[in-house]
């Protein structure tokens, strides 16, 4: 009765203050500040400790889980949130422990690795990031949350905004690419998409820009690897992504794994305070990334557990996840004085505000609603968007003499480890989508588009191990076939978490299936689904067309047929270097150049920098990709000279010259020739996707602004210097710069 009545007491506050609504930006001063307050007084230091803490269930554990108790924590109080439980039965059996059998009823926050999807599954985020479609990334993790908060799910661990540059590292799957400029405007579109324009709708999710900071940069890609980088190279790359999300009003941050610069992420005051607090005002709360407090031991930077919790809350961490030191080690070190109650006051009025703007304490069920579960979880609206999403995330690489598209006539052998598969199609981070039934594999995807009698199938060898007993078969399957469509790759968890390969070519036998079927001599189309950038060389070389797919999601097998058979013409661009061999990682299109640079007239002069067995170029290049049809580009630029207070006006005549209707993703890369802090070769400045009917024209136009040549100076002042830039408008980042202007000194 007792415990009924302040939970009541909540709700009338919760009441009072919740009429005005609370929009998504979230770095302004919290509205529910008092009633926050006003339940804060009501809190034992116990009671405070237990908001700061998160737990996963028993589901879907991504590391070592010290708790299978759980339920018996949340009714103690011990735990304010919960991970990796969702569907309407089984957060409403939790929440009700948190509400009807805790003192104050305080409801918990149930957090899930909603990435890319949550039942219907999207492609993976690196694959959306190639559509170069802000609206289309917003809508797909709109939907996400549309799903997710249908099953009971108040928090998202997404997005990842981590830029990476080393596709050894598996979780370069997650992010965005290689490219701050689009990572930021990318990390916005996602935010924008969980958060919505309201959090207080039942819809809407509380997102999390992890992984802070600068986990991308792992040394030789190896996961939870040492980073240490200069700060401009953090500022300039690896944080933008990062501020971008507070300012769509992102609701929460993650720390990272790695240490920066010697110290521990979730232990470092420069980025949580700092930067994150202070500089950038962020409002939001910080929770660690799963046991991070823990593995400042083994890093060498605490003695103990204890230690470790003392470092990380000084530092800025509000809620511990898995790792329990809080719940075990807080209590002791506000009495020993090493960390104030009033830090931890303010982590839980972080937590606290959330929960309020999320409507929890006006209805701590309102996420749980058995009929909007059914309505909503891979509806047909769901599942259309999800192929139209995965047809643009895709990549076309290569595709001689006009092989693709096939005509719907033509009799295909389909070959490889990846052709049936509902799994892997789905890729890694999948976590509630259902992998048997609803997902579409490539034979099905075929079948459906062109009929049976047409297609012959064969496996020919599994995605990794040494069988090559089906070889066979699948040299026979190709008898009386015109075209062979072999679709291979990587096995769903070779990339991701825990995920990192110093080996990217082709996994297990596939090559050499390649091999055996080349001998046939007939043309060869190979579909690619990988989590990351492969070492193409060879195939380059011996087949005839390639279409990178990543991992397609849900409706991955229909909107690879709807490219193949040219219902809809391939627009993907590159996010991510493809090298050429492992040897040339890292590579990527903004590098800089050295001072012995290769003269193109003598490739073989010695003394430069480059390599004695490979090009420095890679083999498919950040923004290429090709399309059925071809656009031609005609640029101008308003004028030579940049004046103060003015900007330049780059237009671009783009004209659809080949013989179907097709999207562009136009791009804007500019160079500053020279300045005080070498430059980097190029940078994309923007960048805009059209649609072009065949042999229809538009003309695009982008406006530079001094804002875009900003850099960090020697004496890290972001700012832009005068001098000469170059420029360039095209389809990819590997083409000559066309145009130049000067920006004049800013008193003349
Ligand atoms: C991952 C995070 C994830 C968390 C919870 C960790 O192992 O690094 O990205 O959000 O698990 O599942």
């Amino acid at each position: 009765m007792k415990k009924l009545k302040i939970f009541l007491l909540i709700s009338v506050l919760g009441l009072l203050f919740s009429c005005t609504t609370q929009n998504t930006k979230l770095n302004t001063e919290s509205p529910y500040r008092k009633q926050v307050d006003s339940i804060l007084n009501l809190m034992t230091l116990d009671e405070k400790i237990g908001q700061t803490v998160l737990f996963t269930s028993g589901w879907d554990v991504t590391g070592p889980s010290m708790n299978d108790n759980y339920k018996e924590y949340i009714k103690q109080g011990k735990v304010g949130a919960v991970f990796n439980a969702f569907t309407t039965r089984y957060t409403k059996e939790l929440q009700q422990i948190a509400v009807e059998e805790t003192r104050l009823g305080i409801p918990l926050l149930f957090g899930y690795d909603v990435i890319h999807g949550h039942r219907t599954i999207f492609p993976i985020p690196l694959a959306e990031s190639c559509s170069w479609d802000m609206k289309l990334i917003e809508k797909s993790a709109r939907i996400a949350a549309t799903e997710a908060s249908a099953e009971g799910i108040h928090w998202t661990f997404a997005p990842m905004v981590d830029i990476a540059r080393d596709p050894r590292w598996g979780r370069i799957s997650e992010g965005a690419g290689e490219d701050t400029y689009l990572g930021s405007r990318i990390a916005k579109a996602r935010v924008r998409g969980f958060q919505g324009d309201n959090l207080s709708k039942e819809n809407t999710i509380l997102a999390c820009a992890k992984h802070f900071a600068a986990y991308g940069a792992a040394q030789a890609g190896r996961d939870y690897h040492t980073v240490d980088m200069s700060e401009r190279e953090l500022r300039s790359i690896y944080l933008p992504p990062f501020k971008a999300a507070v300012d769509e009003g992102v609701a929460t941050f993650m720390t990272s794994f790695n240490e920066l610069d010697g110290i521990p992420a979730s232990a470092n005051t420069f980025l949580l305070k700092d930067i994150l607090r202070n500089e950038w005002g962020f409002k939001g709360f910080v929770v660690t990334d799963y046991t991070s407090i823990n593995e400042m031991i083994p890093h060498g930077y605490a003695k103990d557990e204890k230690h470790a919790g003392e470092l990380a809350t000084n530092a800025g961490v509000d809620m511990d996840m898995q790792g329990s030191v809080y719940l075990n080690h807080l209590k002791l070190l506000i009495e020993e004085g090493k960390v104030s109650e009033e830090q931890i006051n303010s982590a839980v009025r972080r937590i606290l505000e959330m929960k309020f703007s999320l409507g929890l304490f006006d209805n701590p069920y309102r996420y749980i609603d058995p009929e909007r579960e059914k309505e909503t979880v891979l509806s047909k609206h769901h599942l259309e968007t999800a192929r139209k999403v995965a047809r643009e995330s895709m990549v076309l690489l290569k595709n001689e003499n006009h092989l693709l598209p096939l005509s719907k006539e033509k009799k295909i052998a389909l070959i490889g480890p990846l052709a049936n598969d509902e799994a892997s199609i789905i890729g890694n981070w999948s976590a509630a989508g259902d992998r048997k039934g609803a997902a579409v594999s490539v034979l099905e995807g075929f079948i459906k588009k062109i009929g049976e009698e047409n297609i012959r199938y064969e496996k020919g060898c599994e995605i990794i191990g040494g069988d090559f007993s089906r070889f066979n078969k699948a040299v026979e399957v190709t008898r009386n076939s015109d075209v062979i469509v072999m679709v291979m790759g990587e096995h769903q968890n070779m990339s991701g978490e825990a995920a990192s390969r110093t080996n990217l070519s082709l996994p297990g036998l596939q090559r050499d299936l390649i091999k055996s079927i080349k001998k046939t001599g007939k043309p060869i189309v190979l579909i690619l689904m990988n989590g990351r950038p492969l070492t193409l060389t060879w195939e380059d070389q011996n087949v005839a067309a390639i279409l990178e797919t990543w991992f397609p999601g849900t409706m991955g097998g229909h909107a690879v047929a709807d490219i193949i058979f040219g219902d809809d013409n391939p627009s993907g661009k590159l996010t991510t270097t493809f090298p050429r061999n492992v040897g040339q990682i890292p590579v990527y299109y903004n590098m800089k150049n050295t001072g012995r640079p290769i003269d193109p007239n003598k490739p073989d002069e010695k003394y430069k920098s480059k390599y004695l067995d490979v090009s420095n170029k890679p083999l498919y290049p950040f923004g290429y990709g090709l399309s059925y049809t071809s656009f031609t580009y005609d640029v101008n630029i308003n004028d030579k000279v940049f004046r103060p207070n003015s900007e330049i006006i780059v237009s671009a005549k783009i004209t659809n010259t080949g013989d179907y209707d097709g999207e562009e993703i136009a791009q804007l890369y500019i160079h500053d020739k020279v300045r005080s802090i070498t430059p980097p070769l190029k940078e994309l400045k923007g960048f805009k996707k059209i649609s072009l009917k065949k042999g229809e024209s538009k003309t695009i136009t982008f406006s530079i602004s001094t804002n875009d040549l900003r850099f960090y100076d020697q004496e890290m002042n972001y700012r832009y210097e005068p001098g000469e830039f170059e420029l360039f408008v095209g389809g990819s980042s590997d083409l000559p710069f066309t145009h130049s202007f000067e920006l004049m000194e800013l008193n003349k």
